[in-house]
């Protein structure tokens, strides 16, 4: 938990001060879509699934995330935006490493782009054929 103000500066406060910034320039074009990229980690429900996996300021800034989220969507879904989170499933990165899955990515992005208004204020799932838990239902919060 050491680490807890390094984590909110980066997955809570950046995202608020960087959607801020650009929400002006947003409201000039047409794709009036924010996507922030969580995770299932930061769900509350699925906390004692995730009791195991040993990063509890990343989940408590990613739960943060869902809910500036959501507040963000409230007030600009009526003006138009699309806002969303998005659990990028397990994906092959630094952070996720070598074991993940190779597809995440390609899903996330198909996700991202195929998600219109009925998707405002809402934490979507990745879908992948065939990969039970990526089946596109979203997440719990
Ligand atoms: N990989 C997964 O399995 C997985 C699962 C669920 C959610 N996610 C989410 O997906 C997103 C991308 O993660 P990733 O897997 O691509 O992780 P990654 O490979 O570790 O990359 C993280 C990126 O964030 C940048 N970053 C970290 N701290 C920063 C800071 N304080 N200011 C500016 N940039 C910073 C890093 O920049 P540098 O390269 O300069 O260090 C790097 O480009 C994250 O939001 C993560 O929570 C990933």
């Amino acid at each position: 938990m050491n680490d807890l103000d390094e984590h909110f500066n980066t997955n809570v406060l950046s995202v608020h001060n960087t959607t801020r910034a650009f929400l002006p320039l947003l409201e000039k074009g047409s794709l009036k879509k924010v996507v922030n990229v969580s995770t299932t980690l930061g769900s509350i429900a699925m906390a004692g699934f995730f009791a195991q996996t040993p990063c509890p300021a990343y989940k408590i800034s990613k739960s943060m995330l869902n809910m500036l989220t959501v507040q963000y969507s409230l007030e600009y879904g009526p003006k138009g935006f699309t806002i969303f989170a998005i659990s990028p499933g397990w994906l092959r990165t630094d952070l996720g490493g070598e074991a993940a899955v190779e597809q995440g990515a390609k899903a996330t992005a198909e996700k991202i782009m195929g998600a219109g208004k009925d998707q405002n204020g809402q934490f979507l799932n990745i879908f992948i054929e065939g990969i039970g838990h990526y089946d596109g239902s979203n997440p719990p919060w």
